[in-house]
């Protein structure tokens, strides 16, 4: 790659409050190398020393659980409780060392994940078999979901607490807040389905909670799906739609707070045979171009791994 073809991805950023020295983000990727407890590990800083060292401007820990029952992988980071901050300063510090802003990813399976992993039936918005697991998770009552939005906002303060430079909420790829904000996974009656507005109000709460839990300049992304692909699904109307709530209710003056918005390509059903990311057979044909309708509808413009601060 030769840098004048790209002048603006090595000059400084801002995320808010942030200054990041380039414009370059590593996305959050589930490496399966914390503890089986949760716990961060040293082979975990490791791997994020080296990529941070590489030189990326942000780079944005991969999913960490909210909540025991939210686990996705058999290793995958805890921050469910307080005994997991120590560690996670220590990773966020590992990671600031090299000059790069550093975020975590805050994650709930939902019905994505199965009992062997959790050790309990999975939860989701609707009791409608997981496509990609192909388990039938448990109807979460509206006191669950509250406690759920919680634990996100516990979460975040934990995240704080280490060290970290922000949270991403992990509201993408078939997990829990994408279960609730789609009407392909969301078939509720109550005031958490059917309107576009009540299917966004678990992702409302969530942020509501990061915001009471955290400090009043505390950057927040969002990961959302542009389009799903699925008849029935999420479309980039709805992404946009979804896109422009999330920013007023991060952008509250009363608050100050800004809020970031990562595009990807969404999909999360139709292809269980590889990895948790890989995307349904029409990615290859639409999914980028998704991605780059994502960057034009979205006013905080930030996508896939490149970043256009503001
Ligand atoms: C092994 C692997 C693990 C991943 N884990 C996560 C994850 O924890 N959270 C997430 O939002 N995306 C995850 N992804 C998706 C990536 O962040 C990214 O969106 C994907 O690789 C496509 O890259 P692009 O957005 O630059 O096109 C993962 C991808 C891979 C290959």
């Amino acid at each position: 790659m030769r840098q004048h073809d790209y002048p603006h991805l090595s000059s400084s950023g801002r995320i808010g409050r942030l200054a990041t020295k380039n414009r370059i983000v590593m996305p959050p990727m589930g490496t399966n190398l914390a503890s089986r407890n949760g716990e961060v590990t040293e082979r975990l800083v490791a791997y994020y020393e080296e990529r941070a060292a590489g030189g990326v401007g942000t780079l944005i820990v991969e999913v960490a659980a909210v909540h025991p029952g939210g686990r996705a992988i058999p290793r995958q980071i805890g921050i469910w409780d307080d005994e997991f901050v120590a560690g996670l300063s220590v990773l966020a510090k590992a990671i600031q060392k090299h000059g790069t802003v550093c975020a975590i990813q805050l994650h709930h399976a939902g019905r994505q994940t199965n009992a062997s992993i959790t050790g309990e039936q999975p939860v989701s918005a609707s009791p409608l078999r997981c496509p990609v697991m192909q388990q039938v998770p448990r109807e979460l009552s509206t006191r669950e979901i509250g406690e759920i939005a919680n634990a996100f906002g516990s979460a975040a303060r934990r995240a704080m607490q280490a060290g970290f430079d922000a949270v991403e909420l992990h509201g993408a790829h078939g997990y829990l807040i994408n279960q609730f904000l789609s009407p392909y996974s969301n078939h509720r009656r109550d005031e958490y389905g059917g309107s576009r507005e009540n299917r966004f109000r678990f992702a409302r709460e969530i942020v509501e909670a990061v915001k009471r839990d955290t400090a009043s300049d505390y950057p927040i992304i969002f990961r959302m799906s542009a389009d799903e692909y699925m008849p029935g699904g999420l479309v980039s109307e709805d992404a946009q739609w979804i896109a422009q709530n999330l920013e007023q209710l991060g952008v509250s003056a009363r608050f100050g707070r800004r809020l970031w918005l990562t595009g990807s390509d969404g999909a999360a059903y139709g292809d269980s045979s590889g990895s948790a990311c890989t995307p349904c057979r029409s990615y290859k044909e639409r999914g980028r171009r998704a991605c780059y309708r994502c960057i034009q509808i979205t006013p905080t413009r930030t996508c896939g791994t490149s970043i256009e601060a503001r």
